[in-house]
């Protein structure tokens, strides 16, 4: 018999009472926003991932996008990053003038293949933007020996990957990098529902980061132009945003950091669970954990295999039909209409087509339950199996 289910998202948050209690208790307080909430996130988060400063931002995009302005890119300038990602990786180089260069993944990880950067760097490139993908991080020492040889900058995109380890480093310790992104939109470890933050260790990209998250303004009395005016004066001297973070929402934050060991211990538990039912099954792979990183299993592609590749969409139908809200992550960059306009293919990177073809991204997320788990189980083996006949 087919078993069939309340529908279960492939990611969802989980807010529980600590949370309502801290939001309602800043609600009631002076500062709404750009009071002391949003710096005790930032304390917090710093210390989280062992980096001397973070900056709490409106959301991911805003962090990458900062995260250009702040280390200078220019219009003509090259990046090299990932077909597999969110757009909004990529997305940071057209922002602000500047190409971005696709290197194809590692098949074993779908994350940047470091073995392949150097071949793609020209005098043009100045910085690797490299996505930690599912939760898993790249080959960060890698990628940072090569990025500091051709004297290039590492931004890394950490949204996936927040309480994850590379060689025993936190990620956002940017032991291997110069800034480290992360977003909270509610299928990540944490939430403040929309929001995002940028960590480094480095205070000159840290001051001018916090600058240019509000509207490119200082008031540091030893960076004025004009120290004469008066204790009301500011000064513009950069071009920024309003991409502050509410004191409500780092206050979400706040108490949802608090829990990050439980949410990532639960991810953790749910893969150990699909990895005992899956591995042995040959229809499809599982994610890849290379023994010396923490992978935090933002999310659980699993990759088709043979001749079900050419069958991906009537599974993935099928998969829905018995109630799992599953997604396809990602369709490749350079694949995006956007991007086609401007030239770029993915036949440029076959092992991102290769594995976009084949991945469907089945739910994972703290709060399922060990029924809801039991159920996916059931059915991804039952789904898959049926086509493989
Ligand atoms: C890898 C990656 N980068 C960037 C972002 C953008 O983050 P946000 O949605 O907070 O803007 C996301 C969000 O989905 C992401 O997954």
């Amino acid at each position: 018999m087919k078993t069939k289910i309340k529908r279960i998202p492939y990611g969802k948050q989980w807010i529980g009472k600590e949370e309502l209690r801290a939001m309602a208790a800043v609600l009631k307080s002076d500062f709404l926003t750009q009071g002391p909430k949003v710096q005790e996130l930032e304390t917090r988060l710093a210390k989280t991932v062992r980096a001397k400063y973070a900056v709490a931002v409106a959301n991911g995009t805003a962090a990458l996008h900062l995260a250009a302005i702040a280390i200078g890119l220019k219009p003509g300038d090259e990046v090299i990053t990932t077909p597999i990602s969110f757009i909004a990786t990529s997305n940071a180089a057209l922002y602000v003038g500047a190409k971005p260069v696709f290197v194809d993944i590692d098949p074993e990880t779908q994350c940047l293949d470091p073995k392949l950067i150097e071949a793609k760097i020209t005098p043009k490139t100045k910085a690797v933007f490299v996505t930690d993908f599912a939760g898993h991080p790249a080959d960060l020492r890698a990628i940072y020996r090569i990025a500091q040889k051709h004297h290039l900058i590492v931004v890394e995109d950490a949204c996936h990957a927040l309480g994850a380890t590379y060689n025993k480093h936190k990620v956002g310790a940017c032991t291997h990098s110069d800034l480290a992104v992360f977003s909270f939109h509610p299928v990540k470890h944490i939430t403040t529902g929309e929001g995002g933050a940028i960590t480094t260790n480095n205070r000159v990209l840290y001051e001018r980061l916090t600058e240019l998250r509000t509207h490119g303004v200082t008031r540091d009395p030893q960076k004025l132009l004009n120290r004469e005016a008066g204790p009301w004066y500011y000064e513009m001297q950069n071009l920024g945003f309003n991409y502050r973070m509410t004191d409500i929402q780092a206050a979400l934050g706040i108490e949802q950091l608090k829990k990050l060991g439980r949410f990532v211990a639960r991810r953790r538990k749910i893969a150990a669970r699909y990895r005992k039912a899956f591995h042995s099954l040959s229809f499809f792979k599982i994610p890849n954990e290379q023994f010396q990183n923490t992978h935090v299993y933002h999310i659980y592609p699993i990759r088709l295999q043979g001749k079900l590749v050419s069958k991906r969409k009537e599974i993935f139908q099928e998969l829905q039909k018995r109630g799992l809200g599953v997604q396809v992550h990602y369709i490749p960059i350079p694949s995006q209409p956007y991007y086609a306009k401007l030239g770029y293919s993915i036949k440029d990177c076959p092992k991102a087509e290769a594995y976009y073809r084949s991945a469907i991204t089945i739910p994972i997320f703290p709060k399922m339950t060990d029924r809801e788990i039991g159920s996916v189980i059931k059915i991804v083996a039952s789904v898959v199996r049926s086509y493989s006949k």
